[in-house]
C-alpha cells in the first residue's frame, strides 16, 4: 500500500441541502424497460398486479426512488398521451421509430405510470411532446393529469380509474429537440417552449415546474443562446416561464461494458468525473441571465453507454453493469453533493435492462447491478446538508496511460486529473455520512479521515468491493457484486483510518463528537 491518503472534512462548511431528487431516475419506452422490465401481460406467470411485477417493486420500493421521468427521452416526442388510456384491447399499435423500430402497444400509458410511481414511492415527471406534436395535446394531457373539477378531460380521467388528479409537478417541455426532437436551433426551440408553456397551465391544488431542453454536455452555445432568446430577444421577457433547464451527459464506454484494461477504467472514470464541468459550467452561464439562481439546473439524462450486449438487439440498449460502472455511478453522486447548491435533480439513464441500469429482468428473474447498490449506499445524504470535503490524495495518471480520445473528450479540454480518492460529505442531526471512491484499479489505499473543527469517535464502515475489476452480477450469481456487512472502525486520535479496497465505493458513518 502507498502512503497514506488524506480526506478532510469541515461540517461547519456547508454547500446545500442535497435534494433527494439528486437521486432521480428515468424509464424510457426503450429496449426491454416498460415492457417486460415493469410491465408485463396481466394473464403473465410472472407475479404482478394489473401488470406490475412485484419483484421489481420490491427491489426498487426501498431505496426511496424520488423522482422518475418518463415516457422518454426520445420517445417521448413522437409519444401521443391519448394512445396509452382507455380499454387495452382499443389502445393502438404504434412503431417505436427511435429503437429498433419495436412494436409499442401502449397497454402502458399514463394511469399504469402513476400506478407504478405509487408503488415505489418515485414522483413522476412527464416529458411532454414538443418535437412531434401540439401545444393542444399538451395542453390537454396536463388538464387530463391535474384538474380536479368537472371537464370532459378530467372525467374521462375518472372513467379511466383515477378520481383524483394525479398533481405532475414536473414537465418536460420537449426532449433533446436539437436532435431527435425535432433538429431545432437554440432560438427555433427557444421560440417553440415559449408557445408550448403559454399552455401548460396551473390548475388549482398544482404548481407546474416547466423544465426546458438543455445541452447535450458542454455545447455551452445552446445554453448561451437558449436563455439569451428568452431574456433579451423574446417579445415579452420570458424567461419567468422556465422553472427548470435540463442538460444531458453521458460519459460513454471505453473498451466494452464487461472488457476492459485498467487505463480503460480509468479513462471511463475520468470521463465520469468530467460531469462537474458540466454541471458548473451552464450553471455559470444560467447566472448570467438569472443571477437570482431561479431556474433550477437539471441533468436529467446521465451515465455509461457501453456498446450492447451480444444477442441483444441493437435498438434495446442492453448493457451489463459492473463495478466500473459503480464507481461511475458513486463519482457522479459525489460531484452532486459537492454541487448540491447548482443542480436540483439527476435521472440516471435508465432505470431496467436499458444503460446504466439498477435491475437486470428476465423472464422470472430480477437483479441487482452495482449501480443498485451505490444508491443503497448513498442513500442517507438524501436530505441532508452537504459539507465540503477535501482531499489531498495523489492524482492516479496525469494521462499518459489514457488514449487520445479520452483526452480529446475531456470537458473543455482539462487535464486528465482523476484523483486517487473522491467523494461527499454530509451532516444530518449531528450523524456525519461521507462516501469515497478508491479510482484505483488495482491499488488498495489507507486513508486518514479528518474532520475540522471536530472528531468522530468511532464510525460505520460499509464497501462495495470486488476482487476483480469486471465483476458484475448475472442470473446465475445474482449476488456476486453486493455491500459488505458494517464494521466499525475506532478513531486513532483525531484521524479515522479506513482501508479502501481497490476500485471501490466505501460509505463512513458517525456521529460527530
Ligand atoms: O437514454 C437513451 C437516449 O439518450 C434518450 O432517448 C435520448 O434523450 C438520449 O439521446
Amino acid at each position: 500500500m502507498d502512503a497514506i491518503q488524506r480526506v478532510i472534512v469541515v461540517p461547519q462548511e456547508h454547500i446545500g441541502e442535497i435534494h433527494p431528487n439528486l437521486h432521480g431516475h428515468f424509464a424510457e419506452h426503450l429496449g426491454e424497460l416498460v415492457y417486460s422490465g415493469i410491465y408485463v401481460d396481466p394473464q403473465s406467470s410472472i407475479p404482478n398486479t394489473n401488470g406490475l411485477r412485484h419483484d421489481v417493486i420490491e427491489a426498487l420500493r426501498p431505496l426511496g426512488i424520488p423522482v422518475l421521468r418518463w415516457p422518454g427521452g426520445c420517445f417521448a416526442d413522437t409519444y401521443s398521451w391519448r394512445d396509452g388510456i382507455g380499454p387495452r384491447e382499443k389502445r393502438p399499435l404504434r412503431v417505436n421509430v427511435h429503437w429498433g423500430m419495436a412494436e409499442e402497444p401502449n397497454a402502458f400509458g399514463t394511469h399504469e405510470f402513476m400506478a407504478f410511481c405509487r408503488a415505489i414511492g418515485a414522483e413522476p415527471y412527464f416529458a411532454g411532446n414538443l418535437g412531434a406534436g401540439s401545444p393542444s395535446e399538451l395542453r390537454d394531457w396536463v388538464e387530463y393529469c391535474n384538474f380536479a373539477g368537472r371537464s370532459t378531460l378530467a372525467d374521462e380521467r375518472r372513467a379511466n380509474g383515477d378520481n383524483e388528479p394525479f398533481g405532475i409537478r414536473w414537465w418536460g417541455i420537449g426532449n433533446e429537440n436539437w436532435g431527435c426532437g425535432g433538429n431545432m436551433s437554440p432560438e427555433e426551440y427557444a421560440a417553440a417552449f415559449a408557445r408550448y408553456r403559454t399552455y401548460v397551465h396551473n390548475y388549482p391544488g398544482t404548481q407546474v415546474e416547466a423544465i426546458a431542453c438543455g445541452p447535450n454536455g458542454n455545447n455551452w452555445n445552446w445554453t448561451r443562446r437558449f436563455f439569451d432568446y428568452m431574456k433579451n430577444h423574446h417579445t415579452a421577457c420570458r424567461l419567468s416561464s422556465v422553472q427548470g433547464f435540463a442538460a444531458h451527459y453521458y460519459c460513454g464506454t471505453a473498451g466494452t461494458a464487461t472488457e476492459y484494461t485498467e487505463t480503460q477504467w480509468l479513462e471511463l472514470l475520468s470521463k465520469a468525473y468530467a460531469i462537474e464541468g458540466i454541471v458548473t459550467g451552464h450553471r455559470r452561464i444560467m447566472d448570467e441571465y438569472d443571477p437570482s439562481h431561479k431556474r433550477k439546473l437539471i441533468l436529467d439524462e446521465w451515465g455509461a453507454w457501453h456498446p450492447v450486449e451480444k444477442g441483444k438487439p441493437q435498438g434495446g440498449l442492453y448493457q451489463q453493469n459492473t463495478i466500473r460502472d459503480a464507481c461511475v455511478a458513486a463519482l457522479s453522486l459525489d460531484v452532486f453533493h459537492n454541487n448540491a447548491d447548482k443542480l436540483a435533480m439527476a435521472n440516471i439513464a435508465q432505470l431496467i435492462n436499458v444503460l446504466q441500469a439498477l435491475l437486470l429482468v428476465q423472464e422470472d428473474h430480477c437483479i441487482k447491478t452495482p449501480t443498485y447498490h451505490v444508491f443503497d449506499l448513498y442513500r442517507p445524504h438524501k436530505g441532508a446538508q452537504a459539507v465540503r470535503f477535501l482531499s489531498t490524495a495523489e492524482t492516479v495518471s496525469d494521462g499518459e496511460g489514457a488514449s487520445q480520445d479520452c483526452r480529446d473528450s475531456y470537458i473543455d479540454k482539462q487535464p486528465f486529473r482523476l484523483q486517487a480518492v473522491h467523494g461527499s460529505a454530509s451532516v444530518r442531526n449531528g450523524t456525519l455520512c461521507v462516501t469515497v471512491v478508491n479510482t484505483h484499479p488495482a491499488q488498495p489505499l489507507e486513508v486518514d479521515l479528518e474532520i475540522f473543527g471536530n472528531k468522530l469517535g468511532e464510525a460505520e464502515v460499509v464497501t462495495l468491493a470486488a476482487d476483480d475489476i469486471h465483476a458484475h452480477n448475472t442470473f446465475e450469481q445474482p449476488d456476486h457484486v453486493q455491500l459488505s456487512h458494517a464494521s466499525t472502525v475506532a478513531a486513532r486520535g483525531k484521524t479515522l483510518r479506513v482501508v479502501l479496497p481497490a476500485g471501490s465505493v466505501t460509505r463512513i458513518m458517525g456521529k460527530l463528537g
